[in-house]
């Protein structure tokens, strides 16, 4: 990249609620950006300085729109890596690289890549379709995950015991020991293309016992200081191991012998780092700007305990979407809410989150559960039970 990088434009592939906060970050840079969706009302659109109609996953789409810039990076996973390659082949600065978010895609290449690396995942088997899971008796309890295209937990089913076999997934995937964790963990790492990297503060996710979304997260985790420096030390190993450029989120388990397994790691800004948008010195989508941008990064340091309560469609409830008790919330002291823009809720669908900030652990876990009760996403009509 030769220009000042005010001069260039970014290319986002991808224009859900990660690129519209991309892009909040990039006006604070002055960043030109520009953004790929399927969807003419996509989050990101009204904020970006253009808008492309198209999949994601089409390789002419992707082509064509990041022939027309000069750094394209993903809010999502699932895009055609192909047409990125091409990109790159032809001049274009593609951050994180398109190699990196083709293994990342499959959670096959994945868990193979921590083992190949010596990094601790829970064990696992590939599998290629059901009748392969139902040879595996002897594994569980197991999860069974879909190799490709599965997010927000649509492509995990937890097998038990031998009468959850039929929950199988007939597809590619994995099946891999279930651990009975006792905190899940994620860590923000960033790297530059200069190799600088920055890591941020471990945080704890409570996750939604049947639909495997993140509810709460508390920033920083409740952890020991030698979990928490080993945990970002392995995040940050990652990132220098496979010479990424970018943030990343790496999720873990703590198991409860106290031993850190890696889970996944997402190639983006990602859903546990929204509180750094208040709660530190850099958000996690100005470090990726300037990540991406080859700028320095700035420092991860937290200036508060954060909680973050995700605002999910409820149950039973399509259409237009309402935030019932907004006003409610905002009388707390340090809640941020923040609203995605999305025009219809369904269930369980990310609709928005708050962000809430306070000195003490224990009042954070009240207001997150006060949040959690007074506000609803609901729809004008609820769907017929
Ligand atoms: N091996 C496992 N043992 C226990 N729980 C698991 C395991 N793998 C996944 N889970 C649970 O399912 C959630 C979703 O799985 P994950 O692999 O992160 O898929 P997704 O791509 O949907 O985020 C995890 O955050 C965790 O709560
Ligand atoms: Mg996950």
């Amino acid at each position: 990249m030769k220009k000042f990088y005010k001069d260039l434009k970014l290319g986002i592939v991808g224009g859900g609620q990660l690129g519209r906060m991309l892009i909040q970050a990039g006006i604070d840079m002055n960043v030109h950006i520009e953004v790929l969706d399927p969807n003419p009302e996509a989050p990101a659109k009204a904020y970006a300085h253009g808008f492309t109609q198209g999949s994601l996953t089409d390789f002419d789409a992707v082509y064509e729109f990041g022939k027309n810039m000069d750094v394209i990076t993903i809010e999502i996973e699932n895009v055609n890596t192909e047409a990125l390659s091409k990109l790159a082949s032809e001049g274009k600065v593609i951050n994180p690289d398109p190699g990196i978010i083709r293994l990342i895609q499959d959670k096959r290449e994945q868990k193979q890549f921590f083992e190949e690396m010596g990094l601790p995942t829970s064990p696992f088997r590939l599998v290629d379709n059901k009748a392969d899971v139902l040879n595996m008796k002897d594994f569980l309890p197991a999860v069974n995950k879909l190799g490709k295209a599965g997010y927000d937990g649509r492509g995990v089913q937890v097998i038990k015991e031998e009468a959850d076999l039929e929950k199988a997934f007939d597809a590619p995937g994995i099946l891999e020991k279930f651990i009975p964790f006792e905190k899940e963990l994620a860590v923000l790492v960033a790297r530059n293309a200069q190799g600088d990297t920055a890591v941020y503060p471990v945080v704890e996710m409570s996750f939604h016992p049947e639909h495997n979304l993140v509810e709460y997260l508390f920033a920083p985790a409740s952890i020991s200081m030698n979990i928490s420096r080993d945990a970002q030390e392995m995040a940050r190993s990652i990132v220098e191991k496979l010479s990424y450029v970018g943030i990343m989120a790496v999720e873990m388990f703590l198991t409860k012998d106290g031993d850190l397994l890696i889970n996944e790691m997402a190639p983006r800004p990602h859903n546990s780092g929204h509180h750094t948008i208040k709660a530190c010195f850099t958000s996690q989508y100005e470090q990726h700007l300037r990540a991406i941008l080859a700028l320095p990064l700035g420092s991860t340091l937290q200036s508060s305990p954060a909680a973050l309560v995700n605002l999910l469609g409820e149950d039973k409830h399509k259409g237009p979407a309402y935030f019932n008790g907004i006003e409610e919330i905002m009388q707390i002291p340090g809640a941020h809410p923040h609203i995605y823009g999305k025009a219809e809720t369904k269930p369980f669908r990310k609709m928005g989150h708050v962000i809430l900030l306070d000195q003490e652990l224990e009042s954070l876990q009240k207001k997150a559960r006060q949040v959690k009760n007074l506000l609803k996403v609901v729809a004008e009509e609820k769907m017929a039970t």
